[in-house]
């Protein structure tokens, strides 16, 4: 029998802990804070709201429904579809690819963080600290290492073990601690600057660009587009509330971007970092506001420790989708099908850490570099392709009836279901691919550029 989720809140909480990651906590706020503010949040809660919440109902449904994991989900319905569930297998080799790079910079920092050298509000002394860190490629290598060879161990150590006993305190814990520091972040001196750039949307500035960003990071964070939802609801039980968790999983994952973004942004504008900083802003600014803080030597520490947290139980995520795959459909043994995996992403995620080192020489291709090339393959194209194959799959190959029907197994009359039906059919696929065929040419012309 295929092992099955505790209970419910065991399910929730690692689902969210999937969706609650290094996309919330390094990635939303630093891409904020390049795409100029408001308008980017307005349109990034929008898309969670007529996006994210339909499609995480979907992907949930759909798992519980089939049983099984990404490419046998789509397979058991229509042969002709599995090859949706390979897309997804291969986008999770190259988002972790890089997320273990980023990865690796926490490792790093909770080391430096352990050896007191975060200790300082002083901005070229903490962009000193992130530059240092990308000028030795051993060292991002090594913890590049380290942060995937703890992943593998966490993956072998079995599904409901690992992942659902930690999650159950470290999420609440990281919840706590980042408001913790949003408090102290939004009463520091001129902090207000950062509440305007943030929830002020100036609705001129909303281009193609600026909604393909922002689409591209809801599923990323939301971890929707390459089936990881869809295999963890293939282990939830009919009595789950499937409704529920798809509107707190969302729910959940945007708090803590909107709370990672509050703990940071005021923080930029009032120690004078720059706005559109880029992949280091959580590192350099961070530190800032806990050694302006009580106990922020300890504080600092707790921090990077469970943001190492949030990550591990993303990364465990993508790792999964790919072995169940090697598992189910190729009947390797799990263990070794996951050793190797974690090889191979090692292997491609060397030249993601290397191309900051060395920009613009031998890792990148066109105008981007490695890792760049990697996060605008997935979020932008990969993600959002599955996304779109999810919507029509769903509302058109699956039918919203039959979901609808899963849906109501566990006993609930889902009201909206009209509502979710049209949006599945037509407002998600049509939305969508407006977003998509913008994104191949964006990302086909940076290649070329
Ligand atoms: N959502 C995670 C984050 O925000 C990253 C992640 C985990 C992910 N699994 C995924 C992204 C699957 C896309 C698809 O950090």
């Amino acid at each position: 029998m295929r092992e099955q989720w505790s209970s419910k809140t065991g399910f929730v909480l690692a689902a969210a802990g999937s969706a609650v990651g290094l996309g919330n906590l390094w990635k939303f706020p630093y891409t904020v804070g390049m795409n100029g503010g408001g308008a980017y949040v307005a349109l990034y809660l929008l898309f969670v709201l007529l996006i994210g919440m339909p499609l995480m109902l979907a992907a949930i449904t759909f798992g519980r429904k089939t049983q099984l994991s990404v490419f046998g989900a789509y397979k058991s319905i229509s042969r002709r579809w599995a090859f949706v569930g390979a897309l997804a297998v291969i986008c999770g080799f190259f988002i972790l690819a890089f997320y273990s790079t980023v990865g690796g910079w926490v490792l790093y920092y909770l080391q430096a963080a352990l050896r007191g050298q975060l200790n300082t509000i002083d901005p070229a002394h903490l962009e000193a600290v992130f530059s240092q860190l990308l000028a030795s490629p051993i060292q991002l290598i090594c913890y590049q290492f380290i942060f995937l060879l703890i992943t593998l161990v966490i993956v072998l150590g079995g599904i409901r073990k690992g992942i659902e006993k930690a999650s159950k305190l470290m999420m609440p814990a990281l919840f706590l601690l980042l408001i913790i520091i949003a408090v102290r972040s939004l009463t520091l001196e001129g902090s207000m600057e950062g509440i305007r750039f943030l929830f002020t949307p100036d609705f001129s500035k909303i281009t193609p660009d600026l909604a393909m960003y922002a689409m591209g990071q809801v599923f990323f964070s939301l971890s929707i587009g390459m089936g990881v939802m869809i295999t963890y609801g293939s282990y939830l039980d009919k009595k789950v509330n499937l409704v529920q968790s798809a509107v707190m999983i969302p729910l959940l994952d945007t708090a803590v971007a909107l709370i990672a973004a509050l703990a940071t942004i005021p923080a930029v504008f009032s120690f004078g970092f720059e706005a559109g900083e880029g992949p280091g802003m959580m590192f350099i600014t961070l530190p800032a506001v806990f050694a302006s803080m009580p106990f922020g030597q300890v504080f600092v520490i707790l921090f990077f420790v469970l943001v190492l947290f949030a990550a591990l139980t993303s990364s465990i995520s993508m790792l999964e989708v790919a072995i169940s795959y090697f598992v189910d459909e190729k009947k390797f043994q799990r263990k070794s099908s996951a050793i190797l995996i974690s090889i191979a992403i090692f292997i491609m995620g060397i030249p993601a850490s290397l191309s900051l080192v060395a920009k613009n020489q031998l890792f990148s291709i066109g105008s981007l570099s490695i890792f760049d090339l990697y996060d605008k393959l997935t979020s932008n194209i990969l993600l959002t392709t599955g996304a779109f194959l999810l919507s029509i799959f769903i509302g058109w190959v699956l039918k919203p009836e039959n979901a609808i029907q899963e849906i109501e197994a566990s006993g609930i009359h889902f009201r909206l279901a009209k509502v979710w039906s049209a949006l599945i059919k037509y407002i998600v696929p049509v939305g969508v691919l407006i977003i998509l065929i913008q994104s191949y040419q964006e990302f086909i012309s940076a290649l070329l550029r």
